[in-house]
């Protein structure tokens, strides 16, 4: 194995970078229906609590094995990457079909494509796009390719330039969306809708997704918070970038939430989730206020799926290059077209997109998650992650409660 010398060359690079990761579709067209489905701020205490409790000691377990295993070469990591490798690889095949939808959006909306459209001439629409194969296939190659070229940039002047650049201006958008979101009259309802603690609602699925979800909004266990943290410099510490990751994750689904639902229910539209709610609903509503929101929506959504995208990629070129010692470009090249072909199938057949989506997120993270919390908490040496982790109670937290708790939604989840 090839020394990892790759840096972010700041703190704030690397901090972003992982945000960036984090901040994605996830946030945008899943974390605002879960609450308002599963009890409003009841669930997103408990949300925050799992993130807190268990998802950042996956996050800092992962991280610490990135560290660990740049200055040693652990030979133990190469068990872990066939299964992270596969996991980013599956990934990112469906999520540049969705990052694809999102380019083929901003497109739209920039030619006015929405303005005097109803829901049904929108479902229309997105029925027509993900119908044709041509523009559904162009259009994932295209958010491919811009995936690649971050990528082929290199880590600092590539991935870290974007991120520092990008991160900020995300959350602005969706700053200026909810703003703009929470002064139609009758958004108070979405906020109730949001907000509005339903203890009832709590119930174990709830409590399954609320794990779930914080689990694959926070980019765990397929490997990208541990390749990003192999390129985090000596001095900079893996407690804080995940503490702000879990702090950006968490308030940017939150405000997307604002953005969202307020608008959704001053139309008096029903919520619903996934593409439904981003390619039908919102251009529809979005469209009503102006001709700039719908492209600041859907420039904020392709945004956020590259910041995603690039951790993915970056995760397969890593270990082709630092592994396998081939030359960077080549293996994004090699990635690119790869992946190229199962995002084509994920394009044209949903039961592909569908299987690719419950094995990464059902099977393969878990998997990734607990090898990443059984190898910092039990085999890499107790000194050497102590360095990163620090304190005792995040290390008890890693070796017994992230395992016990990753098996535990793993079952709850497959049954
Ligand atoms: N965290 C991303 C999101 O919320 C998804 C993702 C998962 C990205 C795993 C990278 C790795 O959309």
């Amino acid at each position: 194995m090839s020394e990892n010398k790759s840096r972010f060359n700041s703190r704030f690079a690397a901090i972003m970078a992982m945000a960036g990761s984090a901040v994605g579709l996830g946030n945008i067209w899943l974390f605002p229906y879960m609450v308002g489905e599963h009890g409003g701020a009841a669930f997103i205490i408990v949300y925050i609590a799992f993130c807190i409790l268990v998802s950042l000691p996956i996050f800092i377990a992962e991280s610490t094995a990135g560290r660990v295993s740049r200055k040693e070469g652990y030979s133990i990591m190469n068990k872990v990457a066939p299964v992270t490798i596969l996991a980013s690889f599956i990934i990112l095949s469906f999520y540049s079909v969705v990052g694809g939808w999102s380019f083929d959006y901003l497109i739209r909306s920039f030619a006015g494509g929405f303005s005097g459209k109803d829901i049904a001439e929108a479902k229309e629409v997105f029925a027509g796009m993900n119908g044709s194969v041509v523009e559904n296939v162009s259009c994932m190659l295209v958010f491919l390719g811009m995936t690649a070229m971050i990528v082929v940039a290199g880590v600092d002047k590539g991935i870290g330039r974007f991120s520092k650049i990008s991160i900020p201006v995300l959350f602005i958008m969706v700053v200026l969306i909810a703003i703009e979101s929470l002064r139609l009259p009758g958004s108070g309802k979405g906020i109730e809708y949001l907000i509005r603690p339903d203890w009832s609602k709590l119930d174990g699925p709830a409590i399954a997704a609320a794990l779930g979800q914080s689990f694959f909004s926070l980019s765990l266990g397929v490997g990208s918070i541990y390749t990003y943290a192999s390129y985090m410099r000596e001095e900079d510490s893996v407690l804080r970038a995940g503490g702000w990751t879990a702090f950006f994750d968490t308030a940017f689904a939150l405000l997307a939430g604002l953005a969202i639902m307020p608008a959704v229910f001053a139309a008096g539209i029903e919520p619903g989730a996934g593409p439904s709610l981003v390619f039908e609903t919102l251009p529809v509503i979005f469209s009503r206020m102006g001709v700039v929101l719908p492209v600041i929506f859907f420039l904020a959504i392709l945004i956020a799926a590259l910041s995603s995208s690039i951790s993915l990629l970056e995760v397969v070129v890593s270990w082709l290059v630092h592994s396998r010692g081939m030359r960077r470009r080549y293996a994004v090249l090699l990635v690119f077209f790869s992946a190229a072909f199962l995002g084509s199938a994920c394009a044209v057949a949903p039961k592909v997109f569908a299987a690719c989506d419950f094995l990464s997120s059902n099977v393969f993270m878990m998997i990734g998650a607990l090898l990443f919390a059984l190898i910092t908490g039990w085999i890499l040496p107790r000194e050497e992650v102590m360095r990163h982790v620090r304190y005792r109670f995040a290390y008890a937290l890693i070796r017994y409660a992230a395992p016990v708790m990753i098996v535990a939604i793993a079952v709850t989840n497959l049954l």
